[in-house]
């Protein structure tokens, strides 16, 4: 299950990232040309949060099977003194909750009764701090 759930939590930021990038831009651009927020903008930011919400749950599973992070929680002092395993043990699910908070809230958001400049703003803002947050925590040494 380990292995399985591993490469799938490895494959999916491509998918991700590929979504958010295109929302943001999609967001930002309608924003500023003072678009209706159509079905299609909901939509967007529908599958965005789907990705997300299952991205969030294999990383879930992982933190708690992962050799890597029960070898931490083991013994945490000596874990939060070694950069790599506090990554994987505390700053990367911590980032990656946060910006998956901000994926949720701008579809809640989009989905309420407020005038469609507000919602795109909500959305560019929120993707683009999002986006910040992952690429910040994401372990570039051994991903891609
Ligand atoms: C936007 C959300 C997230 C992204 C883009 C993301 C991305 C990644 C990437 C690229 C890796 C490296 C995979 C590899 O070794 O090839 C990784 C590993 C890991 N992630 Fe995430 N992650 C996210 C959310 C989470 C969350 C919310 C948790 C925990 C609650 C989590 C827990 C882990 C763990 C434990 C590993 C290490 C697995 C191992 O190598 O044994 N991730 N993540
Ligand atoms: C730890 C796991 C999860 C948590 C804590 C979580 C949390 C949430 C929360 C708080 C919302 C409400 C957003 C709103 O206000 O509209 C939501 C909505 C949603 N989640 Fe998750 N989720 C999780 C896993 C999943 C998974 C695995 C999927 C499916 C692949 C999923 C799909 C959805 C969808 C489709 C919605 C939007 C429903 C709508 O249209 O309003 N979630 N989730």
């Amino acid at each position: 299950m380990y292995t399985g759930l591993k490469h799938l939590h490895s494959f999916m930021p491509y998918l991700l990232l590929t979504v958010l990038i295109l929302a943001l831009l999609k967001s930002f651009i309608a924003y500023q040309k003072n678009q209706k927020h159509t079905e299609a903008h909901r939509k967007n930011g529908l599958i965005l949060l789907i990705l997300a919400h299952l991205q969030l749950t294999i990383g879930l599973v992982l933190y708690f099977v992962s050799p890597i992070t029960t070898s931490a929680f083991s013994d945490m002092g000596s874990a939060m003194k070694d950069s790599t395993l506090r990554l994987y043990a505390l700053e990367h699910p911590v980032m990656m909750l946060i910006a998956i908070v901000l994926i949720t809230r701008a579809y809640s958001k989009s989905k309420k009764d407020i005038d469609d400049r507000t919602k795109h703003k909500v959305k560019w803002v929120s993707y683009l701090i999002a986006l910040v947050l992952i690429l910040s925590k994401i372990p570039w040494s051994v991903w891609p």
